[in-house]
């Protein structure tokens, strides 16, 4: 799966984007270590707050089919500009590992990529609580 195969998966889920309310699609493709890629789109909701990116609509699928291992995510908006994670799919894909690499194209041959890493530095992650856990504290 070369990038930018990844990148026509991400803008082919795009249209499926629901978005009523933003008229904003997203397209997301992760490439799981498996080698199976799982997409996503955005999904808004009328209480605005239910609203879920692109990328954690893929991710969720692909977690709930059992995976658990990431390589790469290719994420499509607006053709016009880059679209990049919002802050909270950034943490909440940061959960797997943060060496994923995060592809943000606006063509199949126009794109960026930065690690998660690059993207949320000092991030909070499962380590820090394992650390705290192993303390042995009792609250
Ligand atoms: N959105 C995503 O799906 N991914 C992002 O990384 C940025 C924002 C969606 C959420 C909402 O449906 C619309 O774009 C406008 O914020």
């Amino acid at each position: 799966m070369t990038r930018e195969e990844l990148i026509k998966k991400a803008f082919e889920v795009r249209e499926n984007a629901y978005v009523p309310y933003s008229h904003f699609k997203v397209g997301a493709a992760l490439l799981a270590a498996s080698g199976r890629v799982y997409t996503g789109c955005n999904v808004e909701s009328a209480s605005y707050g239910g609203t879920n990116c692109a990328e954690r609509t893929a991710l969720f699928k692909a977690v709930s089919e059992g995976e658990r291992e990431y390589k790469a995510i290719a994420v499509v908006g607006d053709p016009a500009t880059y679209t990049f994670p919002c802050g909270i799919c950034r943490q909440v894909l940061m959960e797997f590992g943060t060496d994923l690499e995060v592809i943000v194209a606006r063509t199949e041959n126009d794109y960026k990529v930065f690690t998660l890493d690059e993207l949320l530095p000092h991030s909070f992650t499962p380590q820090d609580l394992e650390a705290a856990n192993n303390k042995g504290g009792s609250s």
